[in-house]
């Protein structure tokens, strides 16, 4: 039986994330701020989660009642079959948000269907619960989803060392993505940090499967089928004669990003240096897409030193990556200008409380 499936992501990223579901098969049937509506069963759940590369959650609409008030609900939640989804020894816990409805007290809903759920199955309620339900009530509408996920899905395993200001895996591959990157071009990135686009670039080059290495709260559901998860984490990677560059002028940044790329199996995909944006030369080889998340947002008086940083990145660009396109993430447009490059902004998108936008380049 097919069900509501909402992939979650950063505002912003919707239409990057709906193409992407849309290439690996899914059928999307809404975009919403903050994330694609798609529709499926548990192993379209399954398959995004472990193969999606944008999505940072994954939730699957179990339940969607009317209840105008906690004894309604309280009633409703009762008759849920709540063994088809959740296992009587798994923990669980429940989120609650409401918005325009007769039931406004959450912790009180929330209560109810805790009480629904172990006196009904007899699951535990706990805070530190591997399993969370997450119930909307808006316009007296009771949706509730399973958070499929648990941590969300830019923790991919590999990333430990993560450096001052690190980009989420799940916003690099978007960003990568609406820089048409499809993993047929080589990708360089002078301000490496961790390495989060080189190491992404490299996995989608190599055919990695992103959630080849971590679980997911959906292993600890009644629906699961182990042997079809399995065999959704289990594809063969793909040769590439394709490398991957990263370089920074800190240290500590090249010697995180290595091992970073080593624990995701890229090594000898990727290579990683120490140096400053003013010595960057192209590798040896066909141009392909250079992407960068320069600083930003730092103190003001940091701004000055920073329009020198744009404006000799534009420099080195321009006189040494002729056919290379790019892809700039700030969330600065005056620093973006400064690089002097025929940037296309594109609309804000939301990252750690800041909204950024990624400017892209045509073959420069
Ligand atoms: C916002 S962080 C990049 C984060 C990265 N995208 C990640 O996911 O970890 C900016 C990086 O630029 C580097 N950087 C700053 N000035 C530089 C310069 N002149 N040359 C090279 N790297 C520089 C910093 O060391 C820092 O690692």
């Amino acid at each position: 039986m097919a069900f509501d499936i909402f992939l979650v992501t950063a505002p912003g990223l919707e239409a990057q994330l709906a193409d992407e579901a849309v290439a690996h098969g899914f059928t999307v049937t809404g975009t919403i701020p903050g994330g694609v509506t798609v529709s499926g069963g548990w192993p379209e759940v399954w398959r995004a989660n472990i193969a999606l590369r944008g999505a940072a959650r994954v939730l699957a609409r179990i339940a969607e009642f009317r209840a105008f008030h906690l004894a309604q609900l309280d009633k409703r939640a009762r008759k849920l079959a709540w063994g088809d989804v959740l296992r009587p020894d798994v923990a669980v816990r429940v989120e609650v948000s409401t918005k325009k409805s007769k039931i406004y007290h959450a912790r009180a809903a929330a209560q109810r269907i805790e009480r629904a759920i172990t006196e009904e199955l007899g699951a535990p309620i706990s805070a530190q619960a591997p399993v969370a339900l997450k119930v909307r009530i808006d316009d007296n509408l009771v949706t509730i989803s399973v958070d499929t996920s648990g941590e969300s899905l830019h923790k991919r395993g590999h990333k430990l060392f993560t450096g001052k200001a690190p980009m989420r895996e799940t916003m690099a591959a978007l960003m990568l993505r609406a820089c048409e990157y499809d993993g047929t071009e080589p990708v360089v990135d002078p301000m490496c940090g961790s390495g989060t686009f080189v190491i992404e670039a490299a996995e989608i080059a190599a055919g990695l499967v992103p959630g080849r290495d971590r679980s997911f709260a959906f292993e600890q559901l009644a629906t699961v089928d182990a042997a079809a998860v399995a065999a959704l984490r289990d594809r063969p990677a793909r040769e590439t004669d394709l490398r991957f560059y990263g370089s920074d002028r800190d240290q500590g940044a090249v010697k995180g990003a290595t091992e970073n790329a080593a624990r995701a199996g890229v090594t000898a995909l990727t290579r990683f240096d120490r140096a400053a944006v003013s010595d960057l030369h192209p590798p040896e080889g066909p141009p392909g897409l250079v992407m960068i998340n320069p600083p930003y947002g730092g103190r003001i008086g940091d701004r000055k030193l920073l329009f020198a940083l744009y404006g000799s990145l534009g420099s080195v660009l321009r006189d040494r990556f002729a056919g290379w396109r790019l892809g700039l993430v700030t969330d600065d447009g005056g620093l973006a200008k400064a690089t002097d490059l025929d940037l296309e902004a594109s609309a804000p998108i939301a990252h750690g409380g800041l909204k950024v936008k990624l400017y892209r380049a045509g073959p420069i």
